[in-house]
């Protein structure tokens, strides 16, 4: 099995690039950053590079309030060093996906401007205005309706009011989006990440959304007038025409408050390649982190993926979500994150790795004053927004975690004197050479990449399954109790190939991962 397809077998590696690396000492990540990495990346193996947006942005939403599609905003770069972050990605083997934020443009995109400036302006339809606003919620909080006192009328905005919503039906806005695609693949981007692509249509007579309980305003209504409307469709097919007439390029959504057969019939031949699951990023009263019920919600994604033929997706953590760290840990050890970065590594479907996920980064915690996201400002202390899992990668023990020269736009955690990315790599047990060791273990073994899945029956506090090729089975272990397990031994001719320590094959000790082959 060598037809490696790298949106399928790779594994895709997410950085949020004002985080990652800060080549210009203003505190903030950017594109030459990025590329003065793209060693360590190769040498860590991963095959691909999404990237959060790096376009202008006035940051009301940090880079999900988009000012310019077709421009890198000059704090993270320019045109030519996008264009040489793909070359020297391409020389690595290494793809690009970019992150395209089409549901809203943010208030300062000269398309807002003129569709804001009066009621005959020209550009006026490329949004939604209304007289009167409906009941829809914006999820950032507050009506999803901000009146414009110039032209007296509402416009519709589902994030922050500086997100507003365009009007995908609108011929023009679609034929401009669709530019949009063209314009980066013509840069060489291979994919795209599609940000709440399920929201781009809302019904077209704005109907009020009906009632159902829920904590927050926005929790109190059914959401079936502002998203998944039919006419999704038609344009996924069209934008599939458009990537298919480019050699191996690929998108992936984020859907917006969809369920898993919802999530799933936006995929296939002629729309998109995948779409995220977020099953595996919780751990609350529904989702708790225990073998148990992750087997179930594993089994769940499994059958949803399988019976509707379009390969899945792991993630664990993302710039929206507490990183998988910080979720499962309730310390500085790493048994836990081990335990998420194998099922990220092994199960069915294409992982894709957080920054920082390699070193097992933690969190911050930010005083109330200190906090910069939108929702995070509204919902404190309820909800203390995404700024946790966004701070500055930790490289090394020097300055700034090596990030950068000067104080970087969110406070480096303060483990990364012990915790950062030189320490592990000189450390052979580390969380670093852990999914170094995994990474390399998955590109050798096709079962790990493209087996089938077949869950296992396993002692209470324990988990497994075996992944499997028509000529290569992968047998998957894993104890997430703190106590050693006795397990039946496997079969002779099943030999351990990767093990987080020398415990005997009967048994797993605490937190123990085995990985076994069949000869
Ligand atoms: C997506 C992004 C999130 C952003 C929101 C609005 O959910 O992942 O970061 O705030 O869309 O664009």
């Amino acid at each position: 099995m060598d037809d490696f397809l790298w949106w399928r077998d790779g594994v895709i590696y997410q950085i949020y690039p004002r985080s990652f690396s800060d080549s210009n000492g203003d505190g903030l990540g950017d594109l030459l950053g990025i590329i003065s990495h793209l060693d360590y990346l190769k040498d860590l193996g991963i095959d691909a590079i999404w990237l959060s947006p790096f376009q202008p942005t006035p940051d009301k939403d940090f880079g999900y309030d988009i000012s310019d599609y077709v421009d890198v905003d000059p704090r993270f770069g320019t045109l030519a060093d996008f264009a040489r972050l793909v070359a020297e990605a391409h020389l690595r083997g290494i793809r690009i996906v970019l992150d395209l934020v089409l549901n809203h443009t943010s208030a300062q995109h000269a398309w807002f401007r003129e569709s804001s400036s009066s009621q005959e302006n020209l550009k006026r339809d490329w949004y939604i205005w209304r007289d009167r606003p409906n009941n829809w919620q914006a999820s950032f909080g507050g009506s999803a309706w901000e009146y414009d006192p110039v032209t007296r009328q509402y416009y519709l905005h589902l994030f922050t009011k500086e997100q507003p919503d365009v009007n995908w039906r609108n011929r023009e806005v679609r034929k401009a989006m669709l530019d949009i695609f063209r314009f980066w693949m013509e840069l060489g981007a291979d994919g795209f990440r599609l940000d709440v692509f399920n929201a781009y249509f809302k019904d077209a007579n704005l109907p009020d959304n009906p009632p159902k309980f829920g904590l927050r305003a926005f929790d109190r209504q059914r959401h079936i007038h502002d998203i998944d409307q039919p006419e999704m469709m038609p344009f996924l097919n069209e934008l599939r025409n458009l990537l298919d007439s480019y050699p191996e390029r690929y998108a992936v959504g984020e859907t917006y408050l969809a369920t898993l057969p919802k999530t799933i019939s936006y995929c296939g031949n002629d729309k998109l390649h995948t779409a995220f699951s977020f099953d595996f990023t919780s751990n609350d009263l529904f989702y708790p982190w225990n073998p148990a019920w992750l087997m179930k919600r594993i089994t769940r994604h499994e059958e949803a993926f399988n019976g509707g033929g379009i390969w899945p997706t792991t993630v664990m953590s993302n710039h929206d979500l507490p990183r998988a760290a910080s979720r499962y840990s309730r310390d500085e050890g790493d048994a836990q994150a081990k335990l998420a970065m194998t099922l990220l590594l092994t199960l069915r479907g294409t992982p894709f790795l957080y920054y920082g996920e390699e070193i097992a980064m933690r969190d911050i915690s930010l005083k109330r004053g200190e906090i910069l996201d939108p929702p995070g400002r509204k919902y404190w202390p309820i909800y203390k927004g995404r700024d946790g899992c966004r701070s500055p990668m930790q490289w090394n023990d020097g300055p700034h975690a090596g990030f950068s020269t000067t104080r970087p736009w969110l406070p480096v955690h303060p483990n990364y004197v012990r915790r950062n990315v030189a320490a592990q790599q000189a450390d052979p047990d580390s969380m670093f050479n852990f999914t170094k060791n995994l990474l390399k273990l998955r590109k050798e073994m096709p079962a790990l990449r493209r087996g089938s899945f077949i869950p296992l029956k396993t002692p209470y506090g324990t988990l497994a399954y075996i992944r499997q090729t028509d000529d290569q089975s992968v047998l998957v272990r894993m104890n997430f109790s703190k106590s050693q397990v006795n397990i039946d031994q496997p079969a002779a001719d099943w030999r351990v190939i990767f093990s987080t320590s020398e415990g005997a094959q009967g048994t797993l000790t605490p937190y123990e991962i085995q990985l076994f082959l069949k000869e």
